[in-house]
């Protein structure tokens, strides 16, 4: 699975530094309230070491985190409500700004209140400031009050995300929840939490799949099919619950006949020098009537358009059959610009059709 963000999902980076910071937030409060509460002596002191220095790493992993998040598309907000997209989309960045300006004034106030800060026993870090005792009050204040500022607004980001969940029944918790992959890697998950269980990895098999497409040419139907292609499954066809990556190389193409094959290669067509890959994700599959859903994107010639697959599904012990086609524009991707532009040389209409059979993975 990437580490890059796609247009849909987050990739492992983005969900590492996620819950990192949270687990590392989550303890910044039990040693604060710790500390507070313990009698003046080493034990205190030790506590307030960690507490500053687990707060300046939370500081440094955020700026890597805005970089990374500055380098990496922005997966797109699930949900039709504006207001909520909007509200989200301010209740990262005061997020963002929380865990930047509380460790700053955390650091200030330590240097105001003339107690360096002893980054984990390594080095002692300078003092950004002299020392100053009214200062160092008010910077107590601003920290404290900021604190609660973040708790609060915790609560309510992990409201919406349950949301989502519970009520919306969109992707959100989950394209960001299944880094516990990760951590259960590492034994730290717990047996019942890991997505795996809930949406077993089914893996397609080549030899018996096929994704194929009929257009009309001067108004002949022409079939064709792309050859190369790599598809990730993670599907729970009881519950349903699942996603789709499907990867296509477009140089792969083809349509029966070589010159024609060459032209859907060129810039006029699927232009497979700069856009090598086509790719239909899809993170929400529903049941729909007696078939399934997958809705998702597909991203063909660097245009991302939403999109629907239905498909039906017939599964035999651990091999299942899924079979689906829709119709799409060609125009919505710019495949045959030029002269083939029009709809008298090419149609605009191709019928996309999907046969894939694959096994469950244990
Ligand atoms: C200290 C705790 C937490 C902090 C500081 C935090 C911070 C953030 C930030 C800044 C983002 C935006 C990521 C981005 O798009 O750049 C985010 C996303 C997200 N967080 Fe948290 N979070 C915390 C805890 C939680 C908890 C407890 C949950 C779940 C119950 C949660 C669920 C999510 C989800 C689902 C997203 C993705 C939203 C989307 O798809 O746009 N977070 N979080
Ligand atoms: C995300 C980072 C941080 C969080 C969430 C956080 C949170 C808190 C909380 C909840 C308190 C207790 C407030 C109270 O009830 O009195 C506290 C106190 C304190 N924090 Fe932080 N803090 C962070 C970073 C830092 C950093 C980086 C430093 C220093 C370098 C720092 C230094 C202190 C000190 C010295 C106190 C005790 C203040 C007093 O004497 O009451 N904090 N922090």
């Amino acid at each position: 699975m990437a580490w890059r963000n796609s247009p849909d999902r987050f990739g492992w980076a983005a969900k590492v530094f996620h819950w990192l910071t949270a687990v590392a937030v989550a303890a910044m409060f039990a040693i604060a309230w710790t500390m507070d509460a313990l009698p003046v002596g080493l034990a205190k002191l030790q506590a307030y070491g960690w507490h500053k220095s687990i707060g300046l790493t939370i500081l440094a992993v955020t700026v890597l985190r805005l970089l990374w998040r500055l380098a990496n598309p922005q997966p797109r907000y699930l949900g039709d409500s504006t207001w909520q997209r909007r509200a989200s989309t301010v209740a990262h960045w005061l997020l963002y700004a929380c865990l930047i300006a509380l460790p700053i004034l955390g650091w200030l106030m330590s240097a105001a209140a003339n107690t360096p800060v002893n980054l984990f026993g390594l080095m002692v870090l300078p003092n950004p400031i002299a020392p100053d005792r009214a200062l160092a009050q008010l910077l107590e204040e601003a920290h404290e009050t900021l604190a609660y500022g973040l708790l609060a607004l915790v609560a309510l980001h992990a409201a919406a995300a349950l949301k989502h969940h519970l009520i919306d029944r969109d992707g959100t918790l989950r394209r960001m929840l299944t880094v516990l992959l990760i951590v259960s890697a590492f034994g730290m998950a717990t047996a019942t939490a890991a997505p795996s269980e809930e949406m077993p990895p089914w893996s397609a098999d080549p030899a018996r799949s096929r994704i194929a497409f009929t257009f009309t040419q001067l108004g002949s139907p022409i079939e064709g099919e792309f050859k190369e292609y790599d598809v990730e499954i993670r599907f729970n066809p009881e519950d349903p619950a699942g996603e789709v990556r499907v990867v296509i190389e477009t140089a792969s193409i083809d349509t029966g006949d070589d010159d024609r094959d060459v032209q859907a290669r060129s810039p006029d067509f699927f232009s497979v020098a700069a856009f090598p890959e086509a790719v239909f994700d899809a993170t929400d599959i529903r049941r729909d009537g007696d078939g399934y859903l997958a809705v998702g994107t597909l991203t063909l010639k660097g245009q991302t358009r939403p999109l629907s697959l239905p498909f039906t599904l017939t599964v035999d012990g651990d091999t299942a059959h899924a079979q689906g086609s829709l119709v799409v524009n060609r125009q919505d991707f710019a495949i045959g610009t030029g002269e083939w532009a029009t709809n008298a040389a090419v149609g605009d209409e191709v019928r996309i059709a999907i046969s894939v059979t694959a096994t469950r993975v244990y």
